[in-house]
């Protein structure tokens, strides 16, 4: 049987963003925090490299402000940057209140700080300021962050939750909008439960499995996107897709990321020749933005008909790299590679969706009691091209902020109210299963051909002419059976997919990381992609 719950804050994802929401509320409200599987499915996790900040004395807030204005190509909202900057410090100071176990300075090395902590370096930084835990940060985070959120009563941790829909009152023929709740499959019953809730966070990370090819575990399907969407909320820049420029190519090895830092820590990128080519592309050659380093790496493997590139970090000693990278060492050792010895071969995957639910300062939606964090929102921060460890800071920043203006609306928001269940009197069990498995392939390979790191109308016409026909197909199936994981996720990829493509398809203009032949320039203007599900599609252009 299905089940009904009631919480002053449903938190949906239990990454990063959601745990700091979930633990800077008050802790008279009663909080759910939910994973669509185990809590830590998410990409949290798996973040390798760090979180940015000002955090020494020889860094300023105006040179971590404009790194990120000149990775963002033009495109950074300068209000949401500095807002995000401003506040890094204290965001970070709350990270080691609550215990997180950052790598500090004690390794002799001269970093050329006076801060306690060890501050490794990425591409767009003009300055060490990522503070990290080794190479596996995401881990050190999230296990600190959970082990706090499971000593607070308050907060209900909720495993095998896969979120549906929002419930709005719009949705049940109010005039006034709000979010009202939202709508979960249970996967230990298999039933969809009802959430009523006064408040809703949507923190449930970004799409990148939207590619064929990603750095990110299987939970990263635009959930949150494609649910807010749904519920009326516009999205912003959802074009920019970043491409992480260095996985792991290996038959074997699934989603596996090489982090940044290694460049940051003096690592060469080479053809399968020996020679260096960053320098022929930018400057700053490894340190470039990402933008650019994976647009080289493409180009080079494309000029050669190679199948990757290399990342040499050998020539520094072995103690280094095994107390620097230890998560990194271990994992390509099981592969046979030992980089202390030998580069690794490298190819970029998608990594990060920069653009997502338009939101405020405060992480606030378009519709009322609804609130997007972390990779699911577009705050601004990122322009075209966001830079290395600035997401985890988003994280939070936005969190805290969300919790705290939830905080001041509790007086004024009702409890929540009765909502009808989840209706499946007219849907029967699925009999063809296999249309789910050959919709996710096919989306997955035509989005990475057609929308992925260089683009032209032509492909993506032919992107949006296939999306078109799964949209309908998804649309058909989810009306007629019992949802499931598959289908929900399905549902929700098919969706942004179809925003992705027709803000890549507005965008007339190469920037950051949508590059496209038929429109090489960057354009005078700098304009952000907004979409609206108040607008048709049929006037996009
Ligand atoms: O390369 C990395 O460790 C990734 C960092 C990031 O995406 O911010």
């Amino acid at each position: 049987m299905s089940q009904y719950y009631q919480y002053d804050v449903l938190i949906i994802g239990s990454g990063a963003a959601g745990l700091t929401t979930a633990l800077t509320l008050p802790s008279h409200l009663r909080i759910a925090v939910l994973s669509k599987g185990d809590l830590s499915s998410g990409s949290t996790y798996w973040a390798q490299g760090g979180v940015a900040g000002v955090l020494d004395d020889s860094d300023t807030v105006e040179s971590h402000v404009q790194d990120t204005l000149t990775a963002g190509a033009g495109l950074c909202d300068e209000a949401a940057v500095r807002f995000t900057v401003e506040n890094s410090r204290s965001a970070i100071d709350w990270l080691i209140e609550q215990g997180v176990p950052f790598t500090r300075n004690d390794s002799g090395e001269a970093d050329g700080t006076n801060f306690d902590y060890h501050l490794t370096r990425e591409g767009g930084h003009s300055h060490r300021r990522i503070i990290h835990a080794a190479d596996a940060t995401g881990a050190a985070i999230f296990t600190t962050l959970l082990a706090r959120a499971r000593q607070r009563s308050n907060i209900h941790l909720i495993e095998q939750q896969v979120a549906v829909d929002l419930i709005s009152a719009s949705k049940l023929g109010r005039q006034e909008n709000a979010c009202l709740g939202a709508y979960v499959l249970n996967r230990a019953t298999d039933k969809v439960d009802t959430y009523a809730a006064r408040f809703v966070v949507l923190a449930t990370g970004g799409a990148a499995k939207v590619y064929l090819y990603t750095s990110n575990p299987d939970s990263a399907c635009g959930d949150g996107i494609a649910m807010a969407w749904r519920a009326g909320c516009s999205v912003g820049n959802l074009e920019f897709n970043q491409f992480h420029p260095t996985c792991l190519y290996h038959p074997q090895a699934k989603n596996f990321l090489i982090t940044e830092a290694l460049r940051g820590e003096g690592a060469h990128l080479k053809l399968p020749n020996g020679e260096r080519f960053m320098a022929r592309f930018d400057q700053r050659e490894e340190l470039a933005p990402r933008d650019i380093v994976a647009r080289a790496i493409d180009h080079e493997m494309k000029r050669l008909g190679i199948d990757c590139v290399y990342l040499d970090i050998s020539h520094k000693s072995a103690e280094f790299i095994q107390e620097h990278f230890p998560t990194v060492y271990e994992r390509c050792l099981t592969f046979g590679i030992d980089i202390t010895k030998e580069p690794i071969p490298v190819v970029p995957a998608a990594h990060y969706t920069c653009g997502g639910v338009v939101v405020d300062q405060q992480g606030r939606t378009e519709l009322a009691n609804l609130y997007a964090i972390g990779e699911t929102s577009f705050t601004g921060l990122h322009g075209a091209n966001r830079m290395a460890s600035n997401s985890l800071l988003e994280c939070f920043v936005y969190g805290r902020a969300a919790a705290n203006d939830i905080a001041q609306q509790d007086a004024l928001v009702s409890p929540p109210e009765h909502l009808p269940h989840w209706d499946d009197s007219l849907v029967t069990d699925s009999d063809e299963d296999v249309i789910i498995a050959h919709n996710w392939e096919e989306l997955r390979r035509f989005m990475w051909d057609y929308v992925g790191i260089v683009r032209t109308n032509k492909r993506l016409l032919r992107a949006l002419h296939r999306v078109r026909l799964l949209h309908y197909e998804i649309d058909e199936f989810y009306s007629n059976y019992h949802v499931s994981r598959d289908l929900i996720e399905l549902r929700n990829l098919v969706e942004v997919a179809d925003l992705i493509i027709r803000s890549a398809m507005k965008r007339k203009e190469s920037r950051g990381l949508h590059y496209t032949l038929d429109y090489p320039q960057l354009s005078e203007h700098a304009l952000d992609t907004i979409l609206s599900p108040l607008t048709p599609a049929s006037a996009d252009d």
